[in-house]
């Protein structure tokens, strides 16, 4: 417990590589997560080689985890076996539809994130790449991914070569509702973002941005109305192209 308080997500990895039964110990701790149904809903992508790392950048912008870390894994929602499995067994399955997308979703990332505690428990650094679902359309080709099988979660993994300072989170009280929620009063944001609003680099971000608060950042650099939209937009169809 008291090492999930240490963690930090880890960007920058040795050459070093993760041998192959270390993985598959922590694929196999991973697959113990709750699953909806005990169906598993999910696959998961291993990508080792060089030149399909480098194909996968770009769907990634380039960030250099992907082809600096020895394995990037794509965690995908997969309704594809199942439903094969249906077949195969004279019943007729009924889940591409967007209530198994979000099913399938969440059955992904409960594996993806048992995944990252087990590898950092070993000692391993893992950074999730939100990246993924910007350009699913991209990520579906490189890897070959057919219908029903979507990708969700990227994490790139390997063995820390940096070990950067914990970042802020919210205090327990901003997070935590006792009963019913209780809506926030405008005292109350000030209260509970005061501390993040307070730090140096957060000051450092605002000016390397030209911008008076904090939140303007998020708002006009970071993550823009503009780009959410045309992003949900290759989501959605990349979505039904897959047969949701
Ligand atoms: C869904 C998701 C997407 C993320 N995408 C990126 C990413 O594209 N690039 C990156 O460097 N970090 C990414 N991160 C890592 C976050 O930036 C990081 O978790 C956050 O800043 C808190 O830092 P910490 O994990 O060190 O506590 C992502 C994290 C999550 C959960």
């Amino acid at each position: 417990m008291d090492s999930l308080k240490q963690r930090r997500t880890i960007r920058k990895y040795q050459s070093k590589d993760i041998p192959a039964d270390l993985l598959n110990d922590l694929l196999e701790s991973a697959c113990r997560a709750s699953t909806v149904g005990n169906m598993q809903t999910y696959s998961v992508i291993v990508t080792r080689d060089a030149e399909r790392k480098k194909r996968l950048a770009p769907a990634h912008f380039h960030q250099p985890m992907v082809e600096s870390a020895p394995v990037v894994f794509t965690f995908c929602i997969d309704l594809r076996r199942f439903s094969q499995w249906c077949r195969q067994r004279k019943a007729e399955p009924g889940y591409g539809n967007f209530e198994w997308f979000v099913t399938g979703a969440i059955d992904t990332l409960l594996v993806a994130q048992t995944f990252c505690v087990a590898a950092e428990e070993r000692g391993l650094g893992i950074c999730y790449l939100g990246t993924t679902t910007y350009n699913p359309d991209q990520i579906v080709d490189v890897l070959e991914l057919p219908e029903l099988v979507f990708p969700l979660a990227t994490v790139t993994v390997g063995w820390p070569d940096e070990n950067p300072p914990q970042v802020d989170r919210l205090p327990l009280e901003a997070i935590v509702h006792e009963e019913v929620y209780h809506d926030y009063a405008p005292a109350d944001i000030d209260r509970l973002y005061a501390y993040k609003e307070s730090l140096p680099e957060n000051h450092q971000f605002i000016a390397e941005n030209g911008k008076e608060t904090l939140a303007q950042v998020f708002t006009d650099v970071r993550y823009t109305k503009k780009d959410a939209e045309a992003m949900s937009k290759v989501l959605w169809e990349t979505m039904k192209k897959q047969g949701f």
